[in-house]
């Protein structure tokens, strides 16, 4: 079964072709991050504006790519939550007309279960029950994926995701949008003890994250330095920043695994393309003898490969959607209130 997959959620228009959710036949991302980058992040309006453009030629190179026509399509899986509502109305638009027009299924996907099946696309021996952890600019979810279209979360962040801290914390390093890869690089030729960073104490769910604390006192460090005419090393704040951050996924995630019994981990989302959080995971799962999953870098952003994968399981258990579909800014996941 060949699924499109279409993916507008933020600032990348994208369109893939994926066979039986684990093959991909071809893979367009058209990133708008240049032009946000002058902004110093993503520009909502300008997102839908450049998405309702891209579309088209997006999904057209996609078909071309797989060397398929529409008619040879078997279902159209779109994410239609969470994400910016006018980024994702493009997309959601654009499927339920060819939908419309081809007679083919609609599938809606839910863009963090679509994180989580980019795995599927490289690690044909993955299958569910496993424990995911889900790291992106907008969601830090560890959930057990219970089977294909089943997730119940373990622990997720009450206040920001990790991925917004990185990139908040990259900002008031002078680092352009997204920050996190130019953290990740610098963090490489800093030393991660050249900074004791505060931990972040909380009650209740040991498996909640919360991040907004470490971005105000570093935001908050950068600042008062520069205003003292002082000047920090930002390659050690970085190895820190990262460190910190990487420590508390992995003492998270293998603490859950371990609880809750499991021993396959799959890491997903855009942070999961960062060296130090991917190391710390493979080191713990390593030491616990654990089976680490992990996408490869190209896979780890945001793209529509992962969205045709995760529809092809939607479409099995039966989830498809009419002309009523919208999108939504948020929502939780699949079998969740
Ligand atoms: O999954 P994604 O592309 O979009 C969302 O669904 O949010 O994730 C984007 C996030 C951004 O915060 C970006 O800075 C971060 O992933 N990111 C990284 C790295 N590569 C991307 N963060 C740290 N290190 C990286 N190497
Ligand atoms: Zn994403």
């Amino acid at each position: 079964m060949r699924i499109l997959g279409i993916e507008s959620s933020c600032d990348e228009t994208a369109a893939a072709i994926v066979e039986d959710g684990r093959t991909v036949l071809s893979n367009v991302i058209a990133s708008q991050a240049d032009e946000h980058k002058q902004y110093g992040g993503v520009v909502p309006e300008l997102a839908s504006r450049r998405h309702c453009e891209n579309i088209l030629p997006v999904v057209r190179q996609a078909l071309a790519d797989a060397n398929m026509t529409l008619d040879e399509v078997d279902g159209i899986a779109v994410t239609y939550a969470p994400g910016l509502i006018g980024a994702l109305l493009v997309g959601v638009s654009f499927a339920k007309g060819l939908a419309m027009m081809s007679g083919k299924p609609l599938i809606p996907v839910h863009h963090t279960e679509g994180h989580a099946a980019a795995n599927y696309l490289v690690h044909p021996d993955l299958e569910p029950p496993y424990l995911g952890i889900i790291v992106s600019g907008g969601h830090t979810r560890i959930a057990e994926i219970l089977d294909y279209t089943t997730f119940r979360t373990v622990g997720k962040t009450r206040d920001d995701a990790a991925g917004e801290c990185f990139d908040k914390c990259a900002r008031a390093m002078g680092f352009p949008y997204p920050g996190g890869v130019h953290v990740d690089k610098a963090a490489q030729r800093g030393d991660a003890k050249a900074f004791r960073l505060p931990k972040t104490k909380m009650d209740g769910n040991p498996y909640d994250f919360s991040f907004s604390g470490l971005k105000t006192y570093i935001v908050n460090l950068l600042h008062h330095t520069e205003q003292v005419g002082e000047h920090l090393n930002c390659d050690d704040l970085a190895a820190a920043l990262q460190h910190d951050i990487a420590e508390t996924i992995t003492e998270k995630t293998i603490a859950a695994a371990k609880e809750l019994g499991y021993t396959s981990i799959a890491l997903s989302g855009g942070v999961s393309a960062n060296s130090g959080v991917r190391n710390a995971l493979e080191r713990a799962c390593q030491q616990n003898g654990f089976t680490l999953y992990m996408p490869p870098l190209a896979l780890c952003g945001d793209n529509a490969a992962m969205i045709a994968a995760q529809g092809y399981y939607n479409y099995l258990a039966g989830i498809t959607a009419d002309e009523s579909l919208n999108a939504m800014a948020s929502k939780e996941l699949r079998g969740e209130v």
